[in-house]
């Protein structure tokens, strides 16, 4: 019963005068000239609303006021896992065929009348620009919806041998009790996968937004709604961490955790999961995506172009804030002096603001603690003896968040910035000459603690082959003259070990595994 393997959903350009461009420039234009939305919590179907309201304005735009939503508190957060208990009920005893139609219905309807409001939402509520959401929050989540169908299938089909004296076979339970999804600003699509995943296996979830990205996340849930999926299979629930983490992780029926995030914040679930640790009946499963360090090394043999173009797409795409993002780079000193200037160039080149003016490569980064914290990492390479700004370095939040593409040289490889996460639109640059490229390897292995995606740009075969033995842990993701950004679902299965992660290869057979139980069942004939 296995099903057919679906195409990649196509990606639309959304070019000047054309219809699909006219379509979204609409529905961006309704979207933020309607009154701001209220956003309830659903518990089991059922709009909830605490009355503690929080205003959604655009990051790079504190005028626009888009939505105000209700922040679930404790108590919202104990009837959320009542809810998908009850829901689990019935969820788990349908047909796994039908539980897979709601999520196709759920991808045909984001591929066609839904496209533009998700995109859209996910525009205005997270600063990306049209490409970027189209590729998020239509092409990778039409993508997630229709290959976890498929791998499901797969799965299922995939059972052990019997004999002319007994029948075996692998029931694939989902687990038992209540799945807690925790999902990320940056990808509409990835807040999506981390309830979808686990509810087409048959589980109930849990899904905390993160506060940055309800206003899109919101709109997909009503898409699900639409969808027919069930009250109560997947609850909506935003809300502080620090209040509802607590209590969910608290919950003996806890089964797993989905999360995609910062690494401290997951370091900070594990420990409570530990601390509870008597409490469960079963072992949650801990399934995470965290922090990255991602790096590009190029070989003195690297084509130039390639190199500059991965660069800038791979460190300047959504202002630097994809977990894949190129935040360091390691380049011979002699093949540098060669690029230095056009490259530079380039990068003052890209254009900077709102997204509705679809000429802008750079938008806003996403809210005022990102823009912090991101300029003082400027700030710190500005007065920093180890290194100095060759490129951008000006910010101004006036009227939203913006920061300049930004590169830092460092005359350290163990410079902060070619160490430390920093998820914004800088990329730290070290040339290489004293050292040599298999000690370079050697260095980039070992300064961060991250393990993500990373890239070595090389003609010569030899060094490639080198870089992939050498690097063997750094990156989950490892390409091969391309940018580490971009993983296409069912082409490149997308996670990292290390502080990155526990690699379970988000849109995956691999990752949906964690979400069942498998029993084996013998019966002699
Ligand atoms: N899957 C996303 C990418 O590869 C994070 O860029």
């Amino acid at each position: 019963f296995e099903l057919e393997r679906p195409e990649n959903e196509p990606v639309l350009d959304y070019a000047p005068g054309s219809e699909k461009r006219q379509e979204l420039k609409e529905e961006l234009a309704r979207l933020r000239e309607q009154d701001p939305i209220e956003i309830p919590l659903y518990i089991g179907g059922e709009e909830v609303k605490t009355g503690d309201l929080v205003d959604i304005r655009c990051p790079h735009d504190h005028s626009i006021l888009l939505a105000r939503y209700h922040r679930a508190g404790a108590e919202e957060a104990e009837m959320a896992v009542e809810a998908a208990l009850e829901a689990k009920k019935s969820w788990n005893q349908l047909d796994w065929e039908d539980r897979v139609s709601i999520f196709e219905r759920a991808a045909s309807l984001l591929s066609g009348p839904w496209r533009a409001t998700v995109n859209a939402s996910t525009m205005l509520g997270q600063s990306k620009s049209a490409h970027q959401a189209e590729i998020d929050s239509a092409c990778e989540l039409i993508d997630f919806l229709r290959f976890n169908n498929y791998f499901l299938s797969q799965l299922y089909s995939n059972q052990p041998a019997s004999t002319e004296t007994e029948i075996n076979m692998i029931e694939y339970r989902p687990l038992e009790g209540f799945v807690f999804a925790v999902t990320p600003f940056n990808f509409t699509s990835i807040a999506g996968n981390l309830p979808g995943a686990p509810a087409v296996c048959g589980n109930t979830a849990v899904w905390k937004p993160a506060s940055s990205a309800i206003y899109s996340n919101y709109y997909y849930f009503k898409l699900l709604q639409e969808a027919g999926l069930p009250a109560g299979v997947i609850n909506f629930l935003p809300g502080k961490g620090r209040e509802i983490g607590p209590v969910i992780l608290g919950s003996e029926e806890l089964a797993g955790v989905h999360f995609t995030g910062s690494t401290s914040t997951f370091r900070e679930i594990w420990s409570q999961v530990g601390q509870n640790i008597e409490n469960y009946r079963d072992y949650p499963r801990l399934v995470g995506e965290t922090g990255g360090k991602d790096f590009v090394i190029a070989h003195e043999s690297a084509d130039p172009d390639e190199l500059m173009t991965a660069l800038i797409r791979g460190a300047y795409e959504y202002q630097g804030q994809k977990c894949s993002a190129i935040s360091r780079s390691y380049i011979p000193e002699d093949y540098w002096s060669d690029m230095e200037e056009e490259l530079l160039q380039k990068i003052d080149n890209l254009t900077m603001g709102d997204v509705e003016d679809f000429s802008n490569f750079v938008n806003a980064v996403i809210d005022e603690a990102a823009f912090e914290k991101i300029t003082e990492y400027i700030e710190d390479a500005r007065e920093a003896d180890e290194a100095e700004i060759i490129c951008g370095g000006d910010y101004d939040d006036s009227e939203g968040y913006f920061i300049e593409p930004t590169v830092i040289l460092a005359h350290s490889p163990r410079y902060r910035t070619m160490r430390e996460e920093i998820f914004g639109p800088v990329l730290t640059i070290y040339l290489y000459d004293e050292e040599s490229f298999a000690e370079i390897l050697e260095i980039c292995d070992e300064t961060s603690p991250y393990g993500l995606t990373g890239a070595i740009f090389a003609r010569d075969r030899q060094a490639v082959d080198l870089a992939r033995e050498k690097l063997t842990y750094a990156a989950g993701n490892f390409y091969i003259n391309d940018k580490p950004t971009g993983a296409v679902v069912g082409r490149q299965p997308f996670g990292g070990a290390r502080a990155s992660g526990t690699n379970d290869k988000a849109g995956s057979r691999w990752n949906l595994m964690r979400w069942l139980s498998p029993r084996t069942i013998k019966e002699n004939l």
